[in-house]
């Protein structure tokens, strides 16, 4: 009997946790998308493509609601747009094709569906 109570108990810890990854928040912009661009963008943004500058503190304000320098028609990120944040579109050099893993894109397009906040 406290045995076929634990198994019970056990399945409803998991189905709870399934619901709650479900429900998860989106994505934080200082916790996981500015550690994306520290790792893997900073090293030529700002330093060989000036207009664009990645670095913490200063890429919320390069990237939301702004012109993309080399496709005006585009805004870098465009809340709740992924599918038309220029972002995301980047590279134009095929050897960049692969810099973000899918889960990372995953995560930056999250955070634009969600409204792009900066948190
Ligand atoms: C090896 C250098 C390099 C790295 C690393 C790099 N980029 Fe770029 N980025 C470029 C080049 C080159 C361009 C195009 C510049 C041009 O055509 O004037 C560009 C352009 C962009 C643009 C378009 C800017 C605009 O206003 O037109 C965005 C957005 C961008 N990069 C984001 C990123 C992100 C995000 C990362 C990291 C995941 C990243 N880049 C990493 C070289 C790099």
């Amino acid at each position: 009997m406290i045995a076929a109570l634990a198994v019970t108990a056990a399945a409803a810890v998991s189905v709870t946790s399934v619901v709650l990854a479900r429900d998860d928040p989106p994505p934080r912009f200082s916790a996981d998308v500015q550690p994306i661009f520290d790792g893997k963008c900073v090293s030529c943004h700002p330093v060989a493509y000036p207009y664009l500058d990645l670095r913490r503190e200063r890429s919320y304000e390069d990237l939301v609601r702004v012109s993309a320098a080399t496709r005006p028609a585009f805004q870098r990120v465009l809340p709740g747009r992924p599918e038309l944040s220029y972002l995301l579109v980047h590279p134009p050099d095929p050897s960049l094709r692969d810099l973000l893993t899918s889960d990372e894109r995953a995560t930056i397009t999250d955070w634009i569906r969600a409204g792009a906040r900066d948190d």
